[in-house]
């Protein structure tokens, strides 16, 4: 699967996510300034949709129980060690915005165990 169109870029908000659907799995998008950041939309506590919380300075906050997430990494802000929520490559062709969810932009192992292994 390559890029997918999802949304144009109008639709989507400032201070909250949008969600968006690509083969069922439900991706959240979010606007930073010029650049949309694309994350799976499901919270690794209890998996409740992420885009529906607050956005502000690059986190969005789970509107269930509060856990943060920065959603350029899919970390939890200062950390960078665990399993990162999925993040995916966006392209940006005039006021489309297209997703490819075969193209992770984090890393998807565990920092520590990676760097355990050196
Ligand atoms: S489901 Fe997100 S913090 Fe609990």
């Amino acid at each position: 699967m390559a890029f997918v169109s999802v949304a144009r870029l109008q639709d989507i908000p400032e201070s909250s996510g949008l969600r968006v659907k690509i083969d069922e799995i439900g991706i959240g998008l979010y606007r930073i300034g010029d650049q949309i950041h694309a994350m799976e939309d499901a919270c690794p506590h209890a998996g409740f949709p992420l885009s529906q919380g607050e956005f502000e300075n690059c986190v969005i906050v789970c509107k269930a129980h509060g856990w943060p997430f920065d959603v350029r990494t899919g970390f939890a802000p200062n950390h960078s060690d665990g399993f990162p929520i999925p993040c995916f490559a966006v392209e940006l062709r005039g006021d489309d915005v297209l997703v490819n969810i075969e193209e992770r932009v984090n890393d998807p192992r565990r920092k520590r165990a990676a760097s355990s292994a050196l």
